[in-house]
């Protein structure tokens, strides 16, 4: 079967079918999807059996995979490799989801992964999506005065904000000494296509440099309304064997947790290195 690519939905994201990432891929393939992830921000490569030193390999087709900040899940041989279950309790047996309020991976790097990749092993019956926003699209739709009022700002992020609206996994000293807070512009343009977009995490996105903590929470609060409308966002609903890869410097994600607590979700992620934000 030829590789075909078709969007699934209008504002961002696109499967590809056709290809077998165990095989090595011509450079015509490889162009192609590469292309397609840059222009659609998520692309969902389905029906994909592939054991975690393919996924590595199969990864690499769009950028170097980079070690996992937590080394608690860190897939053993495979240190590129973050394995994501739901079977993680609370003190009160309740499921904690990670990654389930609107984020860009990683923002509190001074390089933020350029992408993340989720390899779907198992998935509930019904829920359990992830759903993402196209922030290229949320900062268009900006009128021209919130435009020149947000570009050239900057924003401090932090492995969790004083805003996070969900607390962190612990870091030992080694990961906090890893990790100080960063400067991100707040509005980033993308290395690849020239598309400027809104740089945004509830988790991470601390405060905008240069306004008081008021102003801050204000402007951060209206963006990220603005962003997660409806009309920019794509819900993915998971299929085993879909090698999904989502664009972090134009996209939030989060996860949902909407399935029943006897229900298995395991992704393997993988994130591929990344440029510093301009
Ligand atoms: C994540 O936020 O990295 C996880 C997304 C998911 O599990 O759906």
């Amino acid at each position: 079967m030829p590789l075909t690519i078709t969007p699934l939905s209008n504002v961002l994201a696109a499967e590809a079918t056709g290809v077998d990432l165990r095989e090595p891929l011509d450079d015509a393939t490889a162009e192609a999807l590469n292309h397609a992830f840059n222009s659609h921000a998520v692309l969902c490569i389905r029906d994909q059996h592939l054991d975690p030193g393919q996924y590595v390999a199969a990864a690499s087709l769009f950028g170097e995979p980079v070690q996992q900040v937590n080394r608690y899940s860190r897939f053993p041989e495979f240190p590129e490799i973050g394995i994501l279950t739901g079977d993680t309790r609370d003190s009160r047996g309740e499921r904690i989801i990670n990654g389930a309020t609107w984020h860009t991976d990683h923002s509190f790097t001074k390089q933020p992964p350029l992408g993340t990749i989720l390899y779907a092993v198992v998935i509930p019956d019904k829920g359990g999506a992830t759903s993402f926003c196209d922030m290229r699209a949320a900062y268009q739709a900006l009128d021209d005065d919130m435009k020149r009022r947000v570009d050239g700002l900057k924003a401090v992020h932090a492995y969790e904000s004083s805003r996070s609206p969900r607390r962190m996994a612990p870091r030992t000293e080694e990961e906090v000494a890893e990790t100080p807070d960063v400067v991100h512009p707040l509005v980033r343009k993308h290395p690849r296509t020239g598309d400027p977009a809104l740089y945004m995490s509830t988790t991470r996105l601390d405060h905008i440099v240069d306004l008081d903590r008021e102003d801050s929470n204000a402007l951060v609060d209206t963006l990220l309304a603005h962003a997660t409308q409806p009309e920019f966002i794509y819900d993915h609903e998971w299929r085993v064997g879909d090698m999904l890869i989502w664009d972090n410097r134009c996209t939030m994600h989060h996860a949902n947790g909407n399935y029943p607590i006897e229900e298995k979700r395991l992704m393997h992620r993988i994130m591929i290195e990344g440029e510093i934000p301009v």
